[in-house]
């Protein structure tokens, strides 16, 4: 950055020049000054920001700029110069050449190809690479010097194409300006005051001061501090969300989970596939645990195998072998269980609504959209007389806050929920409709035996935080945001996320 001192000098420039010549180029004024172009455009910018001293007139040039290994050929001289160089009288052989580095063999064959050197075969056993001139010039170096000082017209059209594919310049679009006189110009520039100091209202002064105005849309420094995963922030907004709807947090704090109250509370029969080690991973140690309310589960073990509850069960033989083996949870709802039973345990029923937000794990195939783990985001509310109506309408407040409000709910199947819902929404991106979350009643078979009185029904909906939040980032490949090949700048530079809700 300019010094103060400096920039307050190239300030006292511009005005002079334009004072002097009427228009000034941003682009031709830096080269004359031999300062860089940003400079004058960031002083031209400051001198505008006073009022209106000049006027600026927005152009677009193109030109030839060097690339860095343009840079290395005007300091070093080419590839093909360095290949003539190394070429002794005696001769050499090409494998020796070789080694002068990654650039010889393109060196190699413009020094062939501009008659600069030939191979000897006169020993066939051994073909030696000989200077065909004595001396060269070395033009590539010439040109790319006159590209360095902006005079990339003085060297032929064709040359700089070959340049460009051999990836020695670029051409660029330049955005420069005009600059001409303002209404209010003037040379002598006044420092504009930037804090209204007590002194200034004491003595006056500030009736007559020019102050300088606010920049709304400098960035702010970025902070040396952590920094929140992408999840987790979007983890807050949804939980805001929560909170504004008077739902409270579920204690999600048991990755580790029994079958019984991940699967069997939910009156998945023992037999279902998601059951199977090929979508659960079952702990080795300790495989299993015992400590269950011993009433509610015999009444689950009734539940299943016989029925009850105006329901005929599944009929076959429950055990309670497989109820206690532990598994990492497969999904939150068994939080949820617990929770129900634990608000059926209450002397008197009291509606209740509650969510959360946590990891579950599947040992699922990973691609770029699915990982062994992710986070579920669960809603639960518990009421007497809640029907398919309240279901959808509370589907539709929650992701009406979210900014979705086009929904579309299509009939589905869980073991616990009757009647289950898919729910989509329309994607304006993907201009199609995607799954974004799964929803339902539960089923008298699960929340009857935990003790809730016949007339209550609990509506729950679940969807997953990793989808979402890939949509707002726009992250395609899961890896890219979860696991140890993450960009970590992508973390500390990835900005709030806000979700989009029109109110
Ligand atoms: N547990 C379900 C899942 O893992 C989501 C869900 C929650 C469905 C609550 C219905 C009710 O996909």
């Amino acid at each position: 950055m300019a010094s103060a001192d400096g920039s307050e000098k190239l300030s006292t420039a511009i005005l002079e020049a334009v004072d002097r010549r009427g228009t000034v180029n941003t682009l031709e004024f830096a080269a004359e000054l031999g300062r860089d172009h940003q400079d004058v455009v960031g002083s031209m910018n400051s001198i505008s920001a006073v009022g209106e001293i000049l006027t600026t007139e927005q152009k677009q040039t193109n030109q030839w700029q060097l690339t860095d290994e343009g840079h290395s050929v005007v300091e070093n001289g080419s590839h093909e110069a360095a290949v003539f160089n190394a070429v002794p009288e005696a001769g050499i052989a090409q494998a020796e050449l070789m080694k002068l580095g990654a650039n010889a063999k393109i060196g190699f064959s413009k020094a062939m190809s501009g008659g600069w050197i030939v191979i000897d075969k006169s020993d066939p056993a051994a073909p030696l690479v000989k200077r065909k001139v004595p001396t060269i010039v070395d033009t590539v170096q010439e040109h790319l010097r006159q590209v360095a000082a902006d005079k990339a017209s003085a060297v032929p059209e064709k040359e700089l194409k070959d340049y460009k594919k051999r990836k020695l310049v670029q051409f660029v679009i330049v955005k420069t300006y005009n600059i001409t006189k303002g209404p209010c110009f003037t040379k002598s520039l006044v420092k504009l005051e930037t804090e209204l100091l007590p002194e200034m209202i004491a003595s006056g002064s500030w009736k007559t001061a020019s102050f300088k105005p606010y920049n709304f849309d400098a960035m702010g420094s970025s902070l040396d501090c952590g920094h929140l995963h992408p999840l987790l922030k979007v983890r807050a907004q949804f939980r805001q969300i929560f909170l504004e709807m008077g739902f409270s947090e579920m204690p999600t704090n048991n990755y580790v989970e029994s079958s019984f109250w991940n699967f069997d509370a939910l009156f998945q029969p023992q037999q279902h596939p998601a059951r199977d080690a090929h979508d659960t991973f079952f702990i080795k140690e300790p495989a299993t645990c015992n400590n269950f309310p011993d009433d509610y589960l015999k009444r689950v073990h009734q539940v299943h195998q016989e029925g009850g509850y105006g329901s005929q069960g599944y009929g076959y033989q429950w055990k309670i072998e497989e109820a206690q083996k532990n598994l990492m949870r497969t999904h939150t709802t068994a939080v949820s269980a617990r929770m129900l039973y634990k608000l059926a345990q209450q002397p008197e029923f009291k509606p209740a609504k509650y969510f959360s937000i946590d990891r579950v794990f599947r040992n699922e195939s990973l691609d770029a959209t699915h990982l062994a783990e992710f986070h579920q985001i669960e809603g639960v509310v518990a009421d007497r007389n809640l029907t398919l109506g309240h279901l959808m309408g509370i589907l539709r407040e929650f992701f009406h806050k979210l900014g979705i409000r086009k929904l579309r709910f299509k009939p589905a199947y869980n073991p616990y929920t009757e009647p289950s819902l898919e729910v989509f929404s329309y994607h304006d991106g993907l201009q199609k409709w995607v799954e974004i979350g799964n929803s339902g009643i539960f089923r008298p078979e699960m929340l009857l035996p935990m003790g809730l009185p016949k007339d209550v029904s609990v509506i729950a909906w679940g969807l997953s935080l990793e989808r979402p939040t890939m949509i707002k980032y726009k992250i395609n490949n899961i890896r890219d945001l979860v696991g140890h090949k993450i960009d970590l700048k992508m973390v500390q530079q990835a900005p709030i996320y806000l979700i989009d809700a029109e109110s």
